[in-house]
Formats: structure tokens, C-alpha cells, sequence
């Protein structure tokens, strides 16, 4: 990843922030984006305590006009965009169908579908100028299988596994990969506010009997933005510790 200029939406906590801070340490530059400043920046310094060079961007991905400026200004400063991690996302604890409002519905599709969509326009559009890249969406197991209650996240996640294969096939002949991760519970901010009795029963389905750590689904999400994985496109990298095996 050495010299790439690498966007990671999201990168404030969790996944993204574990994403940037290694994409860093394989001497990307990287473009931490999400909404919180402060978060932001502390990423920033983490990534330049450790050698490596970063800076914040604020990001709102519920946004188009924001993603637009956003990566107009990212290639303004650095010429070009090598790759992206459309990572910023939201989940909703488990709701039955008949007590989940429209609105919750929609505030989901709006960050993890319409986000992830106008993302890859506008990143692909600059792609296409300067020769190509590469692209990792964050899906989810919940994008491959669906769980009882858990509708409008499910069905925003796999939307994003259509919008990941369906762009993937689009720009196939003209050097821009696209693939994402499918990631089992995972470690995280989103992770923390779960009930005990809910982490102990995950911990329980998985095969592995524990969850992730968000450094394991860097490393996928790394691989399938580097040279390493050069033949793949359109393709799920599961990281589930065996759950949907
Ligand atoms: N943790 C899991 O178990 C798990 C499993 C499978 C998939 N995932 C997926 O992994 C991704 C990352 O989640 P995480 O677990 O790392 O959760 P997290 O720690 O809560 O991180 C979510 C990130 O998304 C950003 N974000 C949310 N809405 C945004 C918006 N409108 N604009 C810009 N940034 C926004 C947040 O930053 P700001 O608030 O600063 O904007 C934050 O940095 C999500 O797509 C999630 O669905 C997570």
C-alpha cells in the first residue's frame, strides 16, 4: 500500500479506525473520514506517533454534497484517489417487524445503502481519470444471511452486497476492483451497547466461541485493497470465525 492514497469512511471508531491505522502502518497515505473532529484527529496522531501519515476529514456519508466535497478536496491535495473503504455505517438493536418504524428503515438505507452508493460514484469517477483502484464496501454476515428482528439492517446490508457485485461487474475492464468483507460480530462501539446476555449468546453460535477484533477484518480489508488479491473482484471476503459455515 506504499504511497497509496486510501479513504476510509468511518474511521473515527472500530473497524474503520483499525482499517486506517493499519492501511497507515503499510505506508498508505490515509484520509480518515467520519463526523466526529476530535475522534478523528486523535486517529490522525495515533497513525503519525507511529511513523505514519494521516489526516482527518470531516465526512457525513448521509450526504452526497458532503462525500462530493469531500473527495474533490482529497484529490485537489494528493492528484489522485488510490483506493476506498466504505465502512461508515449503522446498526439498530433487534426490533420485531411490527414495532420497527419507517424512519428507522429509512435512517439505515440512508448511511448503509444510499452512503456505500453515492461513495463508490464519487470515488469511481476519479478512479476512471486517473487509471483505476480498488474498493472494499463493509457488509456484514447479516448481508449474506438474514436474523429474526433485525430487517432494516439486514436488508440495507444486503443491498450493499448487490451495489458491491453490481459495480464490480460495471468496472471489471477498467482497473477497478470492488469487493467487500463480511464481517461476523465484531468488537466495536456498535458491539459495546449490546446486553450482556446478548454478546454471551453470540459468543455462543460462533464456531470460535468468541467474537472478532476489529484488527482481523482490517487485515481482509487490506488484502483485498492490495496487489495481493489482483484476480478478485466482486467478491465477499468472510471473516466470521465460522459462523456461516
Ligand atoms: N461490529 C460488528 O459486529 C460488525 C459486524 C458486521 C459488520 N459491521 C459493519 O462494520 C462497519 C463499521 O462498524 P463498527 O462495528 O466499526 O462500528 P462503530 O465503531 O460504531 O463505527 C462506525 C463508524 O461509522 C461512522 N459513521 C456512522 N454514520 C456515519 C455518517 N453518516 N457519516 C460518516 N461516518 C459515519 C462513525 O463515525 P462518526 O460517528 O464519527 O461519523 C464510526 O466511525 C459498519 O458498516 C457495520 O455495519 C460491524
Amino acid at each position: 500500500m506504499k504511497n497509496k492514497i486510501v479513504l476510509v469512511t468511518g474511521a473515527t471508531s472500530g473497524i474503520g479506525r483499525a482499517t486506517a491505522i493499519l492501511l497507515a502502518e503499510r505506508g498508505a497515505k490515509v484520509i480518515v473520514a467520519a463526523r466526529r473532529e476530535q475522534m478523528g484527529q486523535e486517529v490522525v496522531e495515533e497513525i503519525a506517533a507511529k511513523g505514519g501519515e494521516a489526516v482527518y476529514l470531516k465526512m457525513d456519508v448521509n450526504s452526497e454534497e458532503s462525500i462530493r466535497e469531500g473527495i474533490h478536496w482529497i484529490v485537489d491535495k494528493y492528484g489522485r484517489l488510490d483506493a476506498a473503504v466504505n465502512n461508515a455505517g449503522i446498526v439498530r438493536i433487534p426490533t420485531s417487524l411490527i414495532d420497527t418504524e419507517i424512519k428507522d428503515l429509512e435512517e439505515v438505507f440512508q448511511t448503509n445503502v444510499i452512503g456505500v452508493f453515492a461513495s463508490m460514484k464519487n470515488e469511481i469517477q476519479h478512479m476512471l481519470q486517473t487509471g483505476g483502484g480498488a474498493i472494499v464496501n463493509v457488509s456484514s454476515i447479516n448481508g449474506l444471511r438474514s436474523m429474526a428482528k433485525s430487517g432494516p439492517y439486514s436488508s440495507s446490508k444486503f443491498a450493499a452486497q448487490a451495489l458491491t457485485q453490481s459495480a464490480a461487474l460495471e468496472f471489471a475492464n477498467q482497473n477497478i476492483r470492488i469487493n467487500a468483507v463480511a464481517p461476523g460480530p465484531t468488537t466495536t462501539e456498535i458491539t459495546a451497547g449490546l446486553e450482556p446476555s446478548i454478546i454471551k449468546h453470540l459468543t455462543d453460535i460462533i464456531p470460535m466461541n468468541r467474537m472478532g477484533d476489529s484488527e482481523e477484518i482490517a487485515k481482509g480489508i487490506v488484502f483485498l485493497l492490495s496487489d495481493e488479491s489482483s484476480f478478485t473482484t466482486g467478491a465477499t471476503l468472510v471473516m466470521d470465525g465460522g459462523f456461516t459455515a
